[in-house]
């Protein structure tokens, strides 16, 4: 069960300054209609994310079996949105504990910090570890940069066994990987052509690595289709949960000025999912001048970080906080407590997370903060699949209204194009001659 809340984002309830009119939905009704229907024509290309929730999971479950019978580690390398769905997969459902009691380990290698690569390789023993290598583009600098040192260390280990210690997900044809992998023979699942990094939490990307850390895929896969039944059959923003939550932000971001769009889960198994959202918002719409800024929260910790901020500070935000009814445990305090604090007896600890997201959900709309929230009753894998397939439906509908192209990142590209120029790579002379003269150092301040 999921359920959004939108009463705090109307004008009823704040203003028509910050709040939008119901008839403000009506005006956008045939728009609505249009992109619906086109969104239906794009299920077998742009919009192929939307096919996910029917594939079989048969192959997938069955190296998933294999590697947790063999294997103690299993990481990832990957990054963005070739690592941040895993996370979210693994930490939404296996909590924070999950390495602590489980097997097999589970690790990501994303960034090149090199002591953060370092602290991994301390933690496992890469000859009892299946590395899975992700990338769509089969050639990301720091994905390529980790893997090729752990190729290194494998085949100076191993030998050629070091083989059996990798398996690629990659696009069917393209890039390096694919090559790699076809020639050494080592094991390669596909992600669909038609799917971009940040909409691939539900192909093999993702898949695999919940399932290798025991999450039932096909109760994630269920969830995602029953939020596909919904929304593809209906075109009605009121009816549709993909659809309210785009045209929410879609209006209020281009009326209302809410250029800054947060999003708070009071329960902390959630905090990976806000890292995926805010991918996925900020790289698919921030575009051509449009796009809304995701921000991080946390309830309850950020009511005494950032709470000041959004009640007071510029009126440049909207606010999703996601309540989950029912935690997995709790605790209760007890009645033999000090006095001063004696108030708090009685209650769990889940109750008083409830009662701070009540207190700073109603300090956030006395101040005309618009917010909506959305309540799960639990955080298992069905819940879980129904709101990754409504974000991304909401992140290609909201494009579709900003009219620009969602599933395309020229601007991330130019950045890794001075990169591969800075580190000499045939072919970007050209870059490397532009990076000289964009970046001087002309004016510093140094303080010893
Ligand atoms: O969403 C995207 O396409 C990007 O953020 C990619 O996920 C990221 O750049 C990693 O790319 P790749 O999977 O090709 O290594």
């Amino acid at each position: 069960m999921l359920k959004i809340d939108y009463t705090n984002v109307m004008a009823e309830l704040i203003g028509e300054k910050d709040g939008i009119l119901f008839q403000e939905f009506e005006e956008y009704k045939f728009i609505v209609e249009e992109i619906h229907e086109k969104i239906q024509r794009e299920r077998e290309n742009s919009f192929y994310f939307t096919q996910l929730p029917y594939q079989d999971t048969k192959e997938i479950k069955a190296i998933a079996k294999e590697i947790r019978e063999n294997f103690d580690y299993f990481v990832v390398i990957g990054i963005g949105g070739s690592a941040l769905g895993n996370q979210m997969l693994q930490e939404a459902i296996n909590g924070f504990n999950y390495n602590n009691f489980e097997f097999p380990k589970f690790y990501i290698m994303d960034n090149v910090d090199p002591e953060k690569f370092g602290n991994i390789l301390d933690l496992i023993d890469v000859k009892k570890t299946m590395f899975n290598v992700i990338t769509k583009s089969g050639s990301t600098v720091e994905t390529m940069a980790n893997f090729a040192i752990i190729y290194t260390t494998l085949k100076e280990l191993l030998g050629e066994n070091y083989k059996n210690h990798f398996i690629f997900t990659t696009d069917p044809e393209k890039g390096f990987l694919r090559k790699f992998g076809q020639k050494e023979g080592i094991k390669t699942l596909d992600i669909p052509p038609q799917v971009g990094g940040r909409f691939s939490v539900l192909t093999a990307v993702g898949l695999l690595s919940a399932a290798v850390c025991n999450i039932d895929i096909d109760s994630l896969l269920e969830g995602a289709k029953s939020a596909d039944k919904i929304c593809s059959e209906n075109s009605n923003v009121l009816e549709n949960p993909a659809y309210l939550i785009g045209l929410i932000h879609y209006i209020v971001s281009q009326k209302k000025g809410k250029s800054i769009s947060v999003m708070m889960p009071y329960f902390e198994r959630l905090s990976s999912f806000v890292d995926w959202y805010r991918q996925l918002w900020a790289e698919s719409l921030g575009k051509e001048g449009f796009g809304q800024t995701p921000l991080k929260a946390i309830g309850s910790i950020d009511q005494h970080s950032q709470i000041q901020l959004f009640r007071e500070g510029p009126k440049d935000k909207i606010i999703t906080f996601i309540k989950v009814e029912n935690s997995l445990r709790d605790f209760k305090i007890p009645s033999d407590i000090p006095d001063d604090i004696s108030y708090l007896s009685g209650y769990t600890l889940k109750e008083i997370l409830d009662i701070e997201l009540l207190g700073t959900r109603a300090a956030l709309t006395k101040s005309k903060v618009p917010n909506l929230t959305i309540t799960i009753d639990e955080l298992n894998p069905y819940n879980l699949g129904m709101l990754i397939y409504i974000y991304e439906l909401a992140t290609g509908f909201t494009g579709y209204l900003y009219k620009i192209n969602p599933f395309d990142q020229p601007a991330v590209e130019e950045g890794k194009n001075f990169a591969y120029g800075l580190m000499g790579r045939k072919g970007y002379e050209d870059k490397l001659k532009e990076f000289e003269n964009l970046d001087k150092e002309k004016y510093t301040l140094k303080v010893e």
